[in-house]
């Protein structure tokens, strides 16, 4: 009897285990399910389907007008002289007359559709270089934001194109204006801020620049090498740009609201202006020190499920947070009145500038409110040094889709649930990362902020 009931115990036992053991699986695969990640498709055992077709698939038809590559039509841009109007490029004179128009005349596309420009509004700045397929793929995400109608879309170019600008100025769902960064490489390929022939290889020993009498033969970087121009340009081009929004950009002159910055290589989740707003209302509400908003992060895997109304208030630091980053001119006024520690600091790459902005100078540190779950997202899978043949891959554009799918009935998040982190292992700012060791970068930077300090 008694050995019976031990059986009878230990069979119930093992089924209960077993129960558990399957209850366990059932949930782990579950959460598993939840877990979405951009990087490794053989994780799951699913090939992404990325082919055109798959691509074009998943966008509204209504908007595939801007993955459709159609000949330009210059007179959208009004902007014709004399006989140009045939010509299919352009040379560099008759670029510099183009961009100087434009930023003179600050033409807003759709203001009449759309309305002025409300505090409660949202500016989008957008970075563009010369990816017009990222930037199609930005610009289909970016129409089926909710909300979007409302926005003022700032388009800021250091590469004249013209079916760039074809593609921009066809945008129809909210105010958009195109600035022109002046001092590119493209408009000033045999000068500074371009290569000048008689500027010191990167490479050069300083004795032997200073022997040879090279331009810049004093101003090696920390590291001894020599600048080159393409690596410089994407520090200035941010700093000319944020400056010409908050500061020349007569729309933007009475407007305290919210500025996002994009890149032309980013895609937005639709409830990214929903966020935005709760995440702006949580920060007056419970975080008045946040002077910066992100809606991008780099984690490696993502769940909607659990963390689609997360965010965490942390300091903000250059390499996490420099995704989708937002804040308004009063953050901006702090930034640009440390515009020597922004421009003099020996390293080409903006957002380490700005760490060192924020570590150095800013009365008020940078500290960010981020989003758990992304509503930013990288697809540009080479940077913007790029060689042509490897940048052609899709699958990232195909996986944010897909995420973006699955995550679909997670997003709109009610509420935000907010977390804080304030201890921070000693950010160790080091020397910086070099690049930036020429008076003239130093002082093209500085000039382009003096005039407002
Ligand atoms: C990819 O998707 C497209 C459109 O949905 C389809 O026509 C094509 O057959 C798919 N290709 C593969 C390899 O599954
Ligand atoms: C070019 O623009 C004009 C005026 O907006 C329009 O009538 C014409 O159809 C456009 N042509 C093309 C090829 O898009
Ligand atoms: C082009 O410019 C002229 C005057 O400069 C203006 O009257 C006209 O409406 C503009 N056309 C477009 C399509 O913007
Ligand atoms: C550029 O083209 C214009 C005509 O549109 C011509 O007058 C000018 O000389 C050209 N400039 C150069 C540098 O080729
Ligand atoms: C800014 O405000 C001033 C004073 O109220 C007004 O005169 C001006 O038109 C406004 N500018 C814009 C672009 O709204
Ligand atoms: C935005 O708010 C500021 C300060 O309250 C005000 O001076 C400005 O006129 C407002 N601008 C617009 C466009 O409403
Ligand atoms: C701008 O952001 C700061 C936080 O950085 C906040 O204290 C301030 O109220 C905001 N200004 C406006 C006009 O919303
Ligand atoms: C680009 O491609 C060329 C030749 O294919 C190669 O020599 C060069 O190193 C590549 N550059 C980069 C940044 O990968």
């Amino acid at each position: 009897m008694s050995s019976r009931r031990s059986l009878l115990v230990r069979r119930r036992g093992i089924s209960w285990l077993r129960n558990s053991v399957l209850l366990f699986i059932v949930v782990f695969v579950w959460l598993q399910l939840n877990f979405l990640s951009l990087r490794n498709s053989s994780d799951t055992g699913q090939e992404i389907n990325d082919s055109y077709a798959a691509i074009l698939s998943m966008v509204p038809s209504l908007l595939h007008k801007f993955l459709t590559p159609r000949p330009f039509n210059r007179s959208l841009s009004n902007l014709t002289i004399g006989n140009l109007f045939s010509k299919s490029s352009l040379n560099i004179s008759e670029m510099k007359y183009f961009i100087n128009r434009y930023n003179k005349e600050q033409t807003v596309i759709n203001e009449n559709i759309f309305g002025p420009l409300q505090n409660d509004s949202i500016v989008i700045v957008v970075q563009v270089h010369d990816r017009i397929n990222y930037l199609r793929h930005l610009i289909v995400s970016l129409a089926q934001v909710t909300d979007i109608a409302q926005v003022l879309l700032i388009f800021s170019h250091d590469f004249y194109d013209e079916e760039i600008n074809g593609l921009v100025q066809s945008i129809d769902f909210c105010k958009v204006i195109q600035i022109f960064y002046p001092f590119s490489i493209q408009t000033h390929p045999n000068e500074f801020p371009g290569e000048d022939p008689k500027d010191c290889p990167r490479n050069m020993k300083k004795e032997l620049a200073v022997a040879r009498k090279c331009k810049n033969a004093m101003y090696p970087d920390h590291y001894g090498h020599y600048r080159e121009a393409k690596f410089t340009q994407t520090k200035h081009h941010w700093w000319w740009k944020a400056n010409r929004v908050f500061n020349e950009l007569e729309i933007m002159k009475n407007y305290t609201g919210l500025v996002v910055l994009l890149e032309e290589d980013h895609y937005v989740a639709e409830d990214f202006l929903y966020v935005l707003k709760k995440m702006e209302q949580a920060s007056k509400d419970s975080c008045r020190y946040c002077n910066m908003l992100s809606l991008g992060n780099y984690l490696k895997t993502y769940n909607y499920y659990s963390d689609s109304r997360k965010v965490e208030v942390t300091p903000w630091i250059s390499s996490k947070h420099n995704m989708g980053m937002v804040f308004n001119r009063s953050t901006w006024v702090e930034i640009v009145g440390c515009a020597e520690f922004f421009c003099k600091y020996d390293d080409y790459n903006w957002d380490w500038s700005l760490q060192q902005v924020s570590q150095n100078c800013l009365k008020h540190k940078l500290h960010t409110m981020v989003v758990r779950a992304p509503r930013v997202f990288h697809i540009g899978e080479c940077g913007v040094h790029h060689n042509k043949s490897n940048c052609l891959s899709t699958a990232i554009i195909s996986k944010v889709q897909q995420v973006l799918k699955s995550a679909k009935k997670y997003l709109y998040p009610s509420y935000l649930t907010l977390s804080y982190t304030t201890v921070l292992k000693k950010a160790k700012l080091r020397k910086g990362n070099g690049g930036w060791g020429d008076k003239r970068d130093h002082i093209l930077c500085l000039a382009m902020a003096l005039k407002y300090v």
